[in-house]
């Protein structure tokens, strides 16, 4: 049967897991209260302000007055000095025997969960504008899902060896770390993200110089404190927030520069890409650095004919719209046939309008704080620079004969950087709003002729330039075996009857290629292999 609208619009405000709400408003009172002065880590060393570094200051996005911490930043000499830590940690750390360096892991994944769970909730909260459900899916469930799962996959690794031996020899392997040191830099849009760019490789025996995001320092270095009482050694990962040029600069010419482990956008990481390759051909380092990386999307929805309605509705409700649109996977297109249209859109747009009041924004302050209530389903966009393109995002729309804005459209940055959902219809299939990502709660409609089915699935393949997400809802069979076919490269996350976001670690492998990324995936085993650098060795006897 089909689902009851109602009943799965009350599930977008649903929060699975927190069980105290007096600690949760503790703890977001505690970090409303304070500005924190965040240091760097080099080999274990906290490096703050005072020392002469200039610092940035992380806002919190629903209220740009507020400042909940003030930043440390990286000098060059500093990136060198953490690149030396993690060299000269490197050989103790991965001559410990993997189960020690995993029990770290997996400790750091229980105190996630249990002693700062409410404070890992709040700085995701306050720092990154979540809502208590966004903030739970991140900072609490796929971060200690991408520490735990690494372990499972790394013992799978370590356990495999060659199978053929003849007589007289035999062969074996060593999964060893890289030669040099690892580069991770994380987004601000998931702190899970973060915990796996860095945990991953460290669990692999590497040791890791990380850059956060200036807009997640403060979950970031949260999570470093949790990793560092879960027993990670000095110098293993060393943590640098700073100017992104500059410590990028830093990291890349350097000799033992050996992986990048990146999440962001596709600019700056096409930039670090061309900057690696341009120090390889300068002969400046000992390895072939390794690519890791993971950037935009413009993820698509593809309703057809059959499908259930009600449930591609609400998918597409929470694809486009959690978390203000601001995941790499979220939904930016919707394809609607002409047939149904008329009726997904009303009952869509309904939901959005009719929900209004629970599509308000979360409201944090100290007052709503006392009692008050946290649920919600809209936060802010991250910071002034998105604000900004979405707005110009909107205000073309107004002004383009090809777009007609059917829903939202408003925005309002007196407190916190605040856009409305917004939905945007566009009659014609190659406009730019069905190619460029926006990175906010906007979704592009486009109505395609029911019998142009086929037709519309090579076309997304053949133009679309990123290659990450992509469902399709349909109740035939032989119309989702067609799609499938067809959306071969322009989803590696590809969806049937269900929305592009929220891959599960282990159960969705999250990554896809094109402009999307290097297709290494996440959250699964494929990931570590990244890390390893592989030894034969064969002996007669
Ligand atoms: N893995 C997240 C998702 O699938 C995005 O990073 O939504």
């Amino acid at each position: 049967p089909p689902p009851n609208i109602a009943n799965e619009t009350a599930k977008l405000f649903h929060v699975n897991d927190v069980k105290d709400w007096d600690l949760l408003r503790a703890s977001l009172i505690k970090f409303n209260n304070s500005s924190l002065e965040i240091p760097l880590v080099i080999n274990g060393n906290r490096i703050y302000s005072k020392d002469n570094r200039d610092v940035y200051l992380q806002r919190n996005p629903a209220n740009h007055q507020q400042v909940l911490a003030e930043v440390t930043q990286s000098t060059a000499q500093d990136v060198q000095d953490a690149i030396t830590a993690s060299m000269n940690v490197k050989k103790s750390w991965y001559t410990t025997p993997f189960y020690h360096r995993a029990a770290i892991f997996l400790k750091a994944a229980d105190l996630i969960s249990t002693k700062y769970r409410y404070d890992m909730l709040a700085s995701c909260i306050l720092g990154q504008g979540k809502t208590v459900q966004q903030a739970e899916i991140d900072c609490i469930t796929e971060i200690s899902d991408f520490l735990r799962f690494n372990v499972k996959y790394a013992s799978e690794l370590y356990s495999q060896q060659p199978t053929e031996s003849s007589a007289g020899t035999w062969n074996s392997v060593e999964y060893r770390p890289l030669e040099g040191f690892v580069y991770a830099v994380s987004p601000f849009n998931f702190t899970a993200i973060a915990g796996n760019l860095t945990a991953a490789p460290a669990l692999m025996g590497n040791t890791v110089v990380w850059k956060p995001s200036k807009y997640a320092t403060l979950s970031n270095y949260l999570l470093y404190t949790v990793l560092e009482e879960a027993g990670l050694p000095p110098g293993v990962i060393n943590f640098v927030p700073g100017d992104p040029e500059l410590v990028t600069k830093e990291v890349v010419q350097h000799t033992d520069f050996n992986a990048l482990h990146y999440t962001g956008s596709t600019k700056v990481f096409k930039s670090l890409n061309f900057q690696i390759q341009k120090n390889l051909t300068e002969d400046k380092y000992k390895n072939y650095p390794r690519i890791v990386g993971e950037t935009g999307g413009k993820n698509f929805h593809l309703v057809h004919n059959t499908a259930n309605i009600p449930n591609a509705i609400f998918n597409t409700i929470r694809g486009a719209f959690e978390y203000q649109g601001q995941k790499c996977s979220a939904a930016s297109r919707l394809y609607l046939p002409e047939s149904v249209s008329n009726e997904f859109l009303t009952n869509m747009i309904g939901i959005l309008n009719e929900s209004n009041s629970k599509f308000k924004p979360v409201n944090t302050s100290a007052s709503a704080l006392n009692g008050g209530d946290l649920h919600g389903f809209i936060g802010p966009v991250i910071h002034e620079r998105s604000y900004d393109k979405l707005v110009n995002v909107i205000e073309t729309a107004k002004n383009d004969p090809s777009l007609e804005i059917l829903c939202g459209g408003k925005y309002d940055k007196s407190k916190g950087w605040f856009i409305s959902p917004t939905v945007i219809k566009c009659n014609d299939p190659s406009h730019r709003f069905l190619k460029e990502e926006f990175f906010g709660p906007v979704l592009t409609v486009y109505e395609y002729p029911d019998d142009q089915f086929v037709e519309l699935c090579k076309d997304i393949e053949k133009t679309s330039t990123y290659g990450l997400t992509g469902s399709i809802f349909a109740r035939d069979r032989k119309i989702i075996e067609q799609a499938s076919d067809l959306l071969r490269f322009s989803a590696g996350n590809f969806y049937i009857n269900d929305k592009c976001t929220g891959a599960v670690v282990a159960q969705q492998w999250f990554g896809g290629s094109r402009m999307s990324g290097t297709n290494d995936k996440s959250g699964s085993g494929n990931i570590l292999n990244r890390f390893v650098n592989i030894r034969n060795i064969k002996e007669n006897f």
